[in-house]
């Protein structure tokens, strides 16, 4: 979401300042709990966009050793609010994926529903950094919003990066592909109407 109006905020941002209002999920996301078995114990992970930090909290929880961060000060002042409460330790901090600098390996690194917040060649650019900075036998589960269908009002002014149907596959051909999901839901936020995703979700393995 770099570079772009500064006069727009998304409606996340309101639901980042309330801790009585969830933004998304309380629950880690499906494809963390499908693969969680495959890390290692206290595994390195690193979350991207995090927001208020549903899965960075879970795995932290599990014992993990987890960075997250997030272009909003809001989200991740919240994310540490939460991860306070439940006594659950992640290193979170703000940062703007299109200029992170890693500066380790993970185990882990995971991104839902935020790389098509900036352009294509800053997502294509932060997939192929996080790859060489991904141990092997390390894990992705990144999940980015597709062109299927146009993107809803709510975050057409954001959605500067939408990928095509598969491109993201394309990112991870030299690596194994444990899943890869294709689809388009329903979804439904606080002050937000039902509206249509399409979405592309990859779980793939660096094997060497
Ligand atoms: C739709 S929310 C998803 C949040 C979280 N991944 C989840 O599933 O609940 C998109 C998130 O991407 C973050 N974001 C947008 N552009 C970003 C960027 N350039 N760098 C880091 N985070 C960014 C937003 O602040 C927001 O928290």
């Amino acid at each position: 979401m770099s570079g772009q109006n500064k006069n727009l905020v998304p409606f996340w941002e309101r639901a980042y300042q309330e801790d009585d209002v969830t933004a998304f999920s309380e629950e880690p996301n499906a494809a963390v709990t499908e693969f969680e078995h495959l890390l290692p114990k206290q595994a390195n992970v690193l979350e991207a966009g995090c927001g208020e930090g549903q899965n960075a909290i879970y795995l932290a929880k599990q014992g993990h050793c987890v960075d997250a961060f997030d272009l909003s000060e809001h989200g991740i002042a919240k994310l540490k609010r939460k991860s306070e409460t439940v006594h659950a330790k992640v290193n979170a901090f703000t940062a703007d994926l299109t200029a992170y600098q890693f500066t380790q390996n993970y185990d882990l690194i995971l991104c839902f529903g935020t790389l098509h917040f900036v352009s294509k060649n800053d997502w294509k650019q932060f997939l192929v950094n996080a790859k060489a900075h991904t141990n092997t036998g390390g894990i992705h589960i990144m999940q980015i919003f597709t062109d299927t269908v146009p993107a809803s009002e709510d975050i057409a002014p954001f959605a500067v990066g939408l990928a095509k149907d598969e491109e993201i596959k394309e990112l991870y051909a030299d690596w194994e592909v444990l899943q890869f999901k294709s689809y388009v839901f329903e979804d439904e936020h606080p002050n937000v109407p039902k509206h249509l995703h399409a979405s592309n979700k990859i779980v793939a393995r660096r094997v060497k």
